[in-house]
This record gives structure tokens, C-alpha cells and sequence, in this order.
């Protein structure tokens, strides 16, 4: 995930029970680009254990095939291509979910990547731009391009992020496509894996947001999965979650030159508005940390909510109607 998913992010989620594999941020594809380099040092630098993929975005072949001829000579799991980013300046580009509007230039970028790639080239995409109109066309691509995983987010572009997950359409493309499918959207507990696994018969589930709001979903989800307690999580081991982000996130992704207070606030602020949702259900703790403008006055806000009563639980799903913002819309 954009601004989220860096190498700090990765290392102290894994902590907690890392996926089985992570993606990067998207590397940005066109003309000018040059791979970024905090995103390479998430793929370079990566000592969680676990394999990486690295999440491309653009249309041009000629850009894209000169990215993937840099990005396989980092240790790479594979390379994956973004059929989904629903921002407006994204798409308008034709690139990203903007896509999914034209399955001959998706056939033509397969295509390149496919015989480029010797290993896994895997897929994330929407269901579509405004409707469904392409999306068998575009599966039987993923076929006919030998991809070898497809996740897929069952909103539209249109849908953002908000709203029901069309599941069934997901069911569509697990019906259709011969790789592995992953489910992707409102993952938002091991017992919502567990009930969309059963609707869709994915064969993973890729989790976004709630990996931030809890990154002991990984490990939940393996305890569920296999017939377990799911083990819970108090407000104090929630605390120690955000001491870890916050020592994490002190210096710059590129640079490692420490950040301005007043940035590392806001960074801290964008993780923090996922883990309120179920910190409590009246979302005080949401309320508190937004108005903290130091970070004295933000870390109060968090000892006060997490330490008064640091071995009550902390809500496996988020509490109803507590909603995290902002979020990439
Ligand atoms: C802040 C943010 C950044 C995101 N960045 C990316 C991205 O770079 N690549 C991508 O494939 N999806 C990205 N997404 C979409 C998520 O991967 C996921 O498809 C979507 O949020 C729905 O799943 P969730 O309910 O598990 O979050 C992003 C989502 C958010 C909220």
C-alpha cells in the first residue's frame, strides 16, 4: 500500500506474524521514471523472512519492460502488475484501474511481461472500471498470458473503497481463471477470512487495511485456519504496536535522515486512524489522538486510551460505524 507498506512497516508487522508474502508500494512506470528507492530498499533491505514482490504501475511496454529488467536484478519474488488504483490523477493516465477500460492494452502488456519474466508475474486487480462489462475478457487474458497468481479486489473503480465487496465476483474469477486467486477486499478478521474463503473458494486472502489496524491478523488467521484459539490482543500489546511504528518511522524511507516532528506525527496519525477503529466503540481514542498536535500530547492520548485498562481486549473487528480517515481516497 502507498505511503504504508515500506521496509520500517514491513519489519514491525512482521513481528507480530508476518503473510506469507508481501507486495511493495507501486514503482511508478513512464518515461522519466527511475525505480524509487525506498521502495527498493523494502525488496533489498527486507529481513522479515518472508518473500517480496515488487507492484508495478504504468501502460508503456518500453518503460515497463526496462523497469522489470532492472527490478529482477533484486532479489524479487516476483513482479506484479496494478490493474486497480482508483485515484482519479492514477487512472485519468490510463494506467492503474484505468486499465481495465481497455483489455487490448492489457493483452499487449501481459504479453511483454510474460515473456520477459522468467519466474512469477502475478496480477491485482479491480472488477472493473464502472461495471463488469470486461472483466471475463480480462480473466481469460490472465489464462491466455499464463499469469501465475491474480488477486482480486471485488470493487469496482468507481466503488473506491467503501461499501460491500462484491465476493461473488471474485467466486467468478476463481471459476475462471486456472492460477491461484487471492480475495481481496474487507478482510477485516480470521474469521472474515474464513467465511469469505468458503463464498469465493479462493485460495488465500490478501489483506490491506486491516493489516495496519491489526497486524496480528497473519498469525490469527494461521491459528484459525488451523483449528485453533485465536489467540487476542490486549490494549497494552497494541501500545507496544505503536511505540514500534513510531521508532520506526522516525527517519526518512530514502534518506534515513530524521523526520520533522511535525511530519512524523502526521505519518504516525495515518497508521493510528486504522488501530482507533477498535480501540473503542464511541472512537474517544480517534477523537483524542486527531487533536493532538505534538507528539507529547499524541502519545498521552495513546497511553491514556491503551494503559487505564491495558488487559482489555482489543476488538478483532472494528467497532461499527468508527471509520478511518483518511484513507487513500
Ligand atoms: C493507503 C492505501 C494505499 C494503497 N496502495 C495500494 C498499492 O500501492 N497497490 C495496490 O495494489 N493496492 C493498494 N491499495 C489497495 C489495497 O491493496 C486493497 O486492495 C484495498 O484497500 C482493499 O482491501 P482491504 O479492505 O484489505 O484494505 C491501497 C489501499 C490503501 C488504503
Amino acid at each position: 500500500m502507498q505511503d504504508v507498506t515500506d521496509l520500517a512497516f514491513m519489519r514491525v508487522i512482521a513481528r507480530y506474524g508476518a503473510p506469507d508474502y508481501f507486495v511493495t508500494e507501486f514503482f511508478r512506470v513512464h518515461a522519466q521514471s527511475r525505480l524509487e528507492k525506498h521502495i527498493l530498499r523494502s525488496i533489498d533491505e527486507n529481513t522479515t523472512g518472508r518473500p517480496v514482490f515488487a507492484q508495478l504501475i504504468g501502460e508503456n511496454i518500453h518503460h515497463l519492460t526496462r523497469a522489470v529488467a532492472e527490478l529482477l536484478r533484486h532479489p524479487v519474488a516476483g513482479i506484479d502488475l496494478n490493474l486497480g488504483c482508483p485515484a482519479p490523477k492514477v487512472y485519468k493516465k490510463n494506467v492503474g484501474g484505468g486499465l481495465l477500460r481497455e483489455p487490448a492494452k492489457i493483452a499487449e502488456i501481459l504479453a511483454a511481461l510474460r515473456a520477459q519474466i522468467p519466474g512469477l508475474l502475478t496480477v491485482k486487480m479491480r472488477i472493473g472500471f464502472e461495471d463488469t462489462r470486461h472483466y471475463e475478457q480480462i480473466l481469460d487474458l490472465v489464462n491466455e498470458h499464463r499469469v501465475d497468481l491474480l488477486s482480486v479486489h471485488g470493487r469496482t473503480v468507481r466503488e473506491l473503497y467503501r461499501g460491500d465487496v462484491h465476493y461473488d465476483e471474485i467466486a467468478r474469477a476463481v471459476a475462471r481463471v486456472r492460477c491461484p486467486v487471492l480475495a481481496n477486499g474487507n478482510i477485516t478478521s480470521a474469521a472474515k477470512a474464513v467465511s469469505v474463503l468458503g463464498e469465493t473458494r479462493a485460495a488465500g486472502v490478501m489483506i490491506g487495511r486491516h493489516a495496519i489496524r491489526n497486524p496480528w491478523i497473519f498469525r490469527q488467521c494461521r491459528e484459525r485456519f488451523a483449528g485453533k484459539p485465536v489467540a487476542p490482543v490486549t490494549l497494552a500489546d497494541v501500545r507496544d504496536y505503536i511505540q514500534r511504528l513510531c521508532e520506526a518511522t522516525q527517519r526518512d524511507a530514502t534518506t534515513d535522515a530524521p523526520i520533522p516532528e511535525a511530519a512524523h506525527i502526521g505519518r504516525m496519525k495515518k497508521f493510528l486512524n486504522f488501530i482507533g477503529q477498535s480501540v473503542d466503540p464511541e472512537g474517544a481514542f480517534l477523537r483524542d489522538m486527531r487533536r493532538a498536535t505534538t507528539a507529547a500530547a499524541l502519545f498521552e492520548a495513546c497511553d491514556r486510551h491503551l494503559l487505564a485498562e491495558p488487559t482489555r481486549p482489543f476488538s478483532d473487528e472494528p467497532y461499527p460505524g468508527i471509520i478511518a480517515r483518511p484513507n487513500c481516497e
